[in-house]
């Protein structure tokens, strides 16, 4: 147990749903590190209309936390990557090269669908962002409606080069009956590459938790510990192979 990578945690202070505070931020850190976390990467939104940022706003937000944050004991390896929000402005902003990628490699983006629907020219989209060297990391797919009905809609994705990332809390209904049956399912049929926390509070660690407790018992300890650790190392180190 541990040494985990998050890759999908909103810390950085004051910028979208997650950490209001540096406290805040620090306080989650602690928790994350506590589950078995030693690097967590910052994963704040950029959506458009809900949370409008860009690349330079969410730089400034990372430096200001980071500076209190790197005071603190016991913190993880920070990094800074985000949330992007499937829409037009969030793409033609990927697409132009002011997305946020994953450190240190810069080969990896971590995508979100709404979750009633998939997005117009979404197929197009991912394997655009393909073309651009940027490899798709889907959030959360257990959390899509399309997704409930049938994993099949995610094929396409998959043979495009686009890898899945669980949030473990999911396996234990954190985010409802359909998405932790989804998240099973999932699972089962070997279709995530890596899990995260995607925690926005230091008390969704407690989830996170009992989600990765019932993630080592319902794969086994090679598959877990890939999912936590070797597959976000490779997404970070731009290594993840067709
Ligand atoms: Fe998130």
């Amino acid at each position: 147990m541990g040494d985990y990578i998050d890759l999908h945690c909103h810390w950085v202070a004051g910028i979208d749903d997650g950490a209001k505070t540096t406290a805040d931020s620090i306080d989650m850190l602690r928790a994350l590190v506590d589950v078995g976390f030693s690097r967590v990467v910052a994963t704040p939104h950029m959506r458009a209309g809900m949370f409008d940022n860009d690349r330079a706003m969410l730089e400034a937000a990372y430096a200001r936390t980071v500076e209190v944050v790197s005071e603190a004991e016991g913190m993880p390896t920070l990094g800074l990557a985000s949330e992007h929000h499937l829409d037009d402005v969030v793409f033609g902003q990927l697409i132009a090269g002011r997305g946020l990628p994953y450190p240190p490699a810069g080969r990896a983006v971590l995508i979100e669908f709404p979750n009633e629907r998939f997005p117009l020219k979404h197929r197009e989209r991912m394997f655009e962002l393909r073309m651009k060297k940027m490899r798709p990391v889907l959030a959360h797919p257990e959390r899509y409606r399309p997704v409930w009905k049938d994993i099949g809609v995610l094929d396409p994705l998959l043979d495009g080069g686009t890898v899945l990332l669980l949030d473990v809390a999911a396996l234990v209904g954190k985010y409802g009956r359909a998405a932790k049956r989804c998240a099973h399912e999932l699972l089962e049929e070997g279709y995530y590459y890596a899990a995260c926390s995607d925690a926005h509070r230091a008390s969704d660690a407690k989830e996170v938790a009992k989600g990765i407790a019932r993630l080592y018992k319902l794969v086994g300890d090679e598959e877990a510990d890939f999912l936590l650790r070797e597959g976000p190392g490779r997404i970070c180190e731009g290594r993840v192979e067709d």
